[in-house]
């Protein structure tokens, strides 16, 4: 691969029809982390796991911060950009289709991001406790793409608001957003997973 390549597991499919998952770690993890959650929610999906290139103080994310919920926005489009590029040479040399993201805070972050910045990278995506990730997107065309945003009520990272804020501006890109409120803070529960694989697996989701 090229010089944009990033660390990362790959999982074959066991079940060719199966979305591809596009796994996006949150702040400090790895490209291991998410492999479980997506043998969870969608067993027999090829997963797809980079490692975030920025480093915050030794910890891997997928774009620099200024501080907690200020991003530096140059580097998330760039970061963003590079992703994709990840995606498309890796669905060459896996023979994968258009995978589905899933990413958990900061890996949800990137996905949103991507989601806007370009488009046709994803077929859908799952972001566990994303925010916005940039504050004058461009006016993308989402085209009916799936996505399901799973928020935390009592998420000390991200207000209310601002995944509120997330989900209408995805619609207003034209995808579909199915938002959800969890009884949770900004860690994962039981019931993202049984979500996010009740969503995974409705055969629309599976179409797009
Ligand atoms: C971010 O920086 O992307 C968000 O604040 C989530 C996090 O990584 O803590």
């Amino acid at each position: 691969m090229t010089e944009t390549a990033f660390i990362h597991r790959f999982e074959p499919a066991g079940d060719a029809g199966s979305p591809p998952l596009l796994l996006l770690h949150g702040t400090g993890g790895d490209e291991n982390d998410l492999l479980g959650l997506g043998q969870m929610i969608s067993p027999g999906s090829a997963l797809l796991s980079p490692r975030g290139r920025v480093l915050e103080h030794g910890m891997p994310r997928f774009f620099r911060r200024l501080a907690e919920g200020v991003f530096d926005e140059d580097d998330v489009r760039r970061r963003a950009n590079e992703l994709g590029d990840f995606v498309a040479e890796a669905r060459q040399r896996y023979g994968l289709a258009a995978p589905i993201a899933v990413g958990f805070s900061n890996g949800a972050n990137i996905a949103a991001a991507l989601l806007l910045l370009q488009p046709d990278v994803l077929a859908g995506a799952i972001l566990l406790r994303a925010m916005v990730p940039l504050s004058d997107p461009p006016k993308a065309a989402l085209g009916g793409k799936p996505v399901l945003l799973l928020s935390g009520q009592a998420d000390p990272i991200v207000p209310a608001s601002n995944s509120a804020r997330l989900a209408a501006l995805l619609s207003d890109a034209g995808a579909r957003v199915d938002h959800k409120v969890l009884p949770a803070g900004h860690q994962l529960s039981q019931a993202d997973v049984t979500l996010s694989r009740d969503w995974i697996s409705k055969a629309d989701a599976k179409a797009a």
